[in-house]
């Protein structure tokens, strides 16, 4: 459990994905019901990453727009993230797109001071578990700590407060 002095900054998409094993349409992204729950248990504060260009709602075109932002690193997104220097904790929301967060979340955290900052990493996934991002996070969040993540697959996150109880 934590106390108010946290953030949770994450991105998530609703419309067609990926889920359990068939391409479906959702009406809230899975990322999103994670970081409500860690909202919920902690009275954290909370951003979402915007992207300035919607991903399509069909599965198939976002899976390509998706890899051609995280390989030409051109992923604006709208508004500003919030100040992060009254924060001790950070709890930052992806879903896996390649093996990587959205390229988004690189344009949110890059820049921002995280000197002194606990990192809490959160993903969902359709199986390729954590993937790279701890390792994406310290690169970008120079002289924080990076905690241990939390892990599961978009399509049992519902439900799923109790774990993520065991972890905030
Ligand atoms: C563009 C795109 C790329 C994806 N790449 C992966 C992947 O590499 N590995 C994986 O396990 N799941 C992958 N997925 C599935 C998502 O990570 C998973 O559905 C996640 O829960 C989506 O979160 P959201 O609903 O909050 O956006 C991908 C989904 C999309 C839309």
């Amino acid at each position: 459990m934590n106390n108010t002095k946290s953030l949770i900054i994450y991105f998530s998409r609703a419309d067609e994905n990926y889920f359990g094993g068939e391409i479906k349409f959702i009406n809230k992204g899975n990322t999103e019901v994670v970081a409500e729950y860690i909202k919920e248990l902690t009275g954290a504060d909370m951003f979402k990453v915007e992207p300035l260009v919607k991903y399509s709602e069909k599965y198939m075109i976002c899976i390509d727009q998706a890899k051609q932002r995280i390989k030409t690193h051109n992923a604006p997104i709208k508004g500003k993230v919030p100040d992060i220097s009254k924060y001790e904790v950070i709890y930052i929301g992806a879903p896996i797109y390649w093996g990587k967060m959205p390229e988004e979340l690189f344009t949110a955290l890059q820049n921002l001071n995280f000197e002194g900052k606990i990192v809490k990493p959160f993903v969902t996934h359709e199986g390729s578990g954590i993937s790279q991002v701890p390792q994406q996070l310290q690169k970008l969040c120079i002289g924080a700590k990076i905690s241990d993540g939390f892990e599961i697959l978009g399509s049992k996150v519902d439900g799923s407060k109790s774990k993520v109880k065991n972890w905030v």
